[in-house]
């Protein structure tokens, strides 16, 4: 019953991408765990230095015989304003009274460094013959593609409306995840502003299938058997699942932010620009309560996120969900602790009852 070109072109033994999640959660551990089960594995590499990367990707090989991937975040044109800085700053600093932790001045991102790292980490995921590499924020050159795919690696984008998925597929793109404003974590919006593209996943992947002939894959609050089998029904090739595997025993998530999940109920999740400058679904807090009034002041995406770094390092420290960002799709309640083995088996024995029906 599951079975189609996009599963072969990865040796795939079920339609399922365990979600790249930046920040330490996509442990080589857990990605070769889920190649191991058919699945593919992917590392977020959206934070890694590359030196953390190949060390990783050595790790993974290690680990598997099987595919996996790396995602990176396209590095994005933004403009370092004083003034915003120094009043986030001054929000930040308060919180960090209350944590009672002095903290070093961040280290502000500058466009050479980004693109300069972003660069170096490309060249790692051709040198290391990566199966696939996706990317998120955009949409990279066409040299880079190219450069890609001439290396045999399979390129995916991430769209969250029908006209970033055709631009995905005009670059050349190999395939696209269309990701639900269900979904946890950033969103992946490039053409349009966030609000514009909080498209429910029930809505998009009709609508984008309708229109492009790439291999489409759906995230966004894809937890179980069921959320499988709709998507393969509404035309999806394959499923990208992120929270469903960050409750994972072989995940690396923090603890905290993984009791937060199991204990979170769908209303609790909310969108928010506060941790990082760009819109991201997670379990809401005091400091995204709190900063909402100021969230469209804030300084962008990465700007941002280098400000609440040491804040969230403290909070992780002290064991405060209140200061952590703890992304999640809006299904909390059906994520279960469980091995990737379990969770992978499951789901795919739920959807096979379903589909065979
Ligand atoms: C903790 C967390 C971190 C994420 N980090 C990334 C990332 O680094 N790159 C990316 O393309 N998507 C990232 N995402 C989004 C996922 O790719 C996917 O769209 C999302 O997990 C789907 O929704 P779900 O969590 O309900 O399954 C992240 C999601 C979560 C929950």
């Amino acid at each position: 019953m599951m079975g189609n070109n996009f599963m072969k072109s990865l040796d795939l033994k079920c339609p399922i991408i365990q979600a790249p999640m930046a920040g330490g959660i996509t442990t080589p551990v857990l990605v070769s765990e889920v190649s191991n089960q058919g699945a593919l594995g992917m590392i977020g590499a959206g934070y890694l230095k590359p030196d953390q990367l190949r060390v990783q990707i050595n790790q993974v090989k290690a680990l598997t015989n099987a595919n996996f991937g790396v995602n990176l975040f396209v590095p994005e044109h933004f403009e370092l304003n004083e003034d915003q800085v120094a009043k986030s700053k001054q929000l930040i600093d308060n919180y960090e009274l209350l944590l009672n932790h002095k903290m070093k001045e961040p280290d502000l991102p500058t466009k050479e460094i980004e693109k300069q790292t972003y660069e170096e980490l490309l060249k790692i995921v051709i040198e290391e013959r990566v199966a696939a590499c996706s990317f998120t924020f955009g949409i990279p050159t066409k040299k880079t593609i190219e450069n890609l795919k001439q290396n045999g690696i399979m390129t995916i984008g991430t769209a969250t409306t029908v006209p970033e998925a055709i631009a995905i597929e005009r670059a050349g793109m190999d395939a696209v995840v269309v990701q639900g404003s269900e979904a946890g974590g950033h969103r992946g919006n490039f053409l349009v502003d966030s609000p514009n593209s909080m498209i429910g996943l029930i809505a998009l992947i009709p609508q984008v299938t309708d229109q492009v002939s790439i291999p489409v894959i759906a995230a966004g609050g894809i937890m179980d058997g069921r959320g499988l089998s709709a998507a393969l029904c509404l035309g999806a090739d394959a499923v990208q699942m992120g929270t469903a595997f960050l409750t994972c025993k072989e995940s690396g998530a923090n603890p905290v932010h993984k009791q937060a999940v199991l204990q979170a109920k769908s209303e609790d999740i909310v969108s928010t620009k506060a941790f990082s400058g760009k819109e991201a679904r997670g379990i809401e807090n005091r400091f995204m309560k709190e900063m909402h009034v100021h969230e469209n002041k804030l300084p962008p995406f990465p700007v941002q996120n280098a400000l609440t770094q040491n804040l969230r390092k403290a909070a992780t420290q002290q064991k405060d969900a209140d200061f952590m960002s703890l992304w999640s799709g809006q299904s909390p309640t059906l994520a279960r602790e469980e091995t990737v083995e379990r969770l992978v088996r499951r789901v795919v024995n739920e959807a096979n009852l379903i589909l065979n029906k």
